[in-house]
């Protein structure tokens, strides 16, 4: 039997989508590039220009960037090792000397990488080598085999490959391409934006997946001036409401800067240190790893206590208050309505000052539809330079559900014209019509093989085809052609030319 045939006997396995990733079909998929198309349009009425970035980075660019502690980088990362498949284990038979130099080797070809740490990794198997080298000449069997047991241990500390991880936001990629590209020498800010999918391990459910869509934008270099992250919010706004977003609400904070934020963190851990034992167990464990994300919680039980903490409006230092005043004023300047959330802290860690959050109508629970806010300082903890940076990510699943569930997510279907065709003759002049139809922008199903006109005028129907062109042999000798319009059955006769005409006018009516 050759490789990859199916047993008889062995029924195929059937494959269904991995749990919390789903297949986007159509009609849907339309809306998707209506989502996508209108993005691109406003976003570049806004000077905003799209950069791809790769789907899989170093993992420890989204632990550095995101914080190692949060719950993306410490639970919901897909992470993996990039292994060069032609390293195998020492065999038996293997000579360590070899083996080693062949790691060596692999080292300064760049198909293992050249860290520090696997360097010292060689270095330290090498000594063993030595050790048991001596221990060799000198006949000391027992020697010999403990230094050969110890450089098996050292080897197991070797990085093979690469520590990587599925994308879990695109934030830090952006920051990474700044500066790998040298971006500072541009003209400041640089304005860029994204689309495509992220991945987090969630417990998937409604509006919640682990292949999710984000759109982000982000603005980096040049000042912070609260102006610019006035226009960042209001450029998200601008793109719900030509989607006709319905029920969006902006929720808006200020998180405070290194200087007043740590303050304000210890004061809010003293309080929470106070009421600990009436908090649930998530809470109590982030009095000491987070006490701001207690802030965030849910939970019915403990929103009495979350009320009577102290808020961070006021324990800004004077530069984040001028600051965030500025951005609620140039908001008001931009007719952008928001709500201010002392309680809105975010889930990831490199975030300061500015923060928001926008909700929309008819998503359950996971209703925030864009997060967002101020990172100055990011680029720099990525070894770039002193970078101010301000930018947002919108659900492009929860955009969707909601355009949905609001019946905003109307798309075309069907076709514009079906061709009825019935003759040898006919089927030349059908393919032509189909060429010059589709030429002209009309979508067209020209059907493959010959069918009775009643029949193609069903399919017609079932396809939601506007128009039916009736070609039978007649038709193409009168050169008339027959043209249906199915809504309500009239028909009209038209030659080509004319034919084109009247379908051009129609689209035009209806657009
Ligand atoms: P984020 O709040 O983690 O922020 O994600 C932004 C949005 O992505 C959320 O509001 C939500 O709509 C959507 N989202 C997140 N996780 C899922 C999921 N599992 N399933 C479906 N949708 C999801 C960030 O990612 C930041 N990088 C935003 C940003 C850009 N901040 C500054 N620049």
């Amino acid at each position: 039997m050759s490789e990859g045939a199916v047993k008889k006997e062995e029924k195929p396995r059937k494959f269904q989508a991995i749990r919390g990733t789903r297949d986007l079909l159509p009609p849907e998929t339309a809306v998707w590039n209506r989502v996508e198309q209108t993005a691109h349009e406003v976003f570049g009425t806004f000077g905003f220009a799209e950069i791809r970035p790769p789907i899989f980075e170093l993992t420890e660019l989204f632990a550095r960037s995101i914080g190692s502690d949060t719950d993306i980088v410490s639970k919901e990362m897909f992470a993996f090792e990039d292994r060069p498949s032609e390293l195998s284990p020492p065999g038996p038979n293997e000579i360590p000397d070899d083996y080693t130099e062949a790691i060596q080797k692999s080292m300064d070809g760049g198909l293992i990488p050249s860290t520090p740490s696997n360097k010292r990794t060689v270095a330290a198997m090498r000594q063993k080598l030595a050790e048991l080298h001596a221990a060799e000449d000198k006949r000391e069997t027992q020697e010999v085999e403990n230094a050969y047991l110890w450089w098996a241990f050292e080897l197991q500390d070797l990085k093979l490959g690469d520590a990587l991880a599925l994308r879990p936001e695109a934030t830090a990629s952006v920051c990474r391409a700044y500066v790998e590209h040298g971006m500072q020498q541009l003209p400041q800010p640089v304005k860029l934006y994204y689309m495509g999918p992220m991945f987090r391990r969630e417990r998937p459910q409604k509006g919640r997946y682990r292949q999710f869509y984000q759109i982000g934008a982000e603005v980096l270099g040049g000042s912070d001036a609260p102006a610019i992250d006035a226009e960042v919010i209001e450029m998200v706004m601008t793109f719900f409401d030509r989607l006709e977003l319905q029920g969006v609400q902006l929720d808006l904070n200020s998180i405070g800067c290194r200087e007043c934020r740590p303050k304000y963190v210890e004061l809010l851990r003293a309080e929470l240190v106070k009421v600990k034992d009436n908090l649930g167990a998530d809470s109590q464990r982030r009095i000491e790893t987070n006490p701001l994300r207690v802030l965030d919680s849910k939970l019915e039980t403990e929103q009495g206590i979350i009320a009577t903490l102290p808020r961070i409006a006021d324990h800004l230092c004077d530069d984040c208050k001028t600051h965030y005043a500025a951005v609620k004023h140039q908001l008001e300047m931009r007719g952008v309505i928001y709500r201010e959330n002392w309680r809105l802290v975010r889930g990831l860690d490199y975030y300061m000052r500015t923060t928001f959050e926008i909700t929309a109508q008819g998503l359950g629970s996971q209703n925030a539809v864009c997060g967002g806010g101020r990172y100055d300082g990011l680029v720099e903890l990525l070894g770039g330079p002193a970078t101010k940076g301000i930018g947002f990510a919108i659900g492009e699943d929860r955009l969707i559900l909601s355009l949905q569930e609001s019946g905003k997510a109307a798309v075309q279907q069907g076709r514009d014209v079906y061709i009825a065709w019935m003759g040898e003759h006919a089927r030349a002049t059908a393919i032509r019509a189909a060429k010059d139809l589709r030429k002209a922008g009309f979508s067209v199903e020209l059907p493959p093989v010959e069918l009775k006109f009643g029949k193609a005028l069903g399919q017609a129907d079932k396809l939601g085809a506007k128009y039916a062109l009736i070609l039978g042999d007649n038709e193409v000798a009168e050169g008339l052609w027959t043209l249906k319009t199915l809504a309500d059955g009239s028909q009209a006769k038209f030659t080509e030319p004319e034919l084109l005409e009247h379908l051009r006018k129609q689209k035009a009516l209806s657009s």
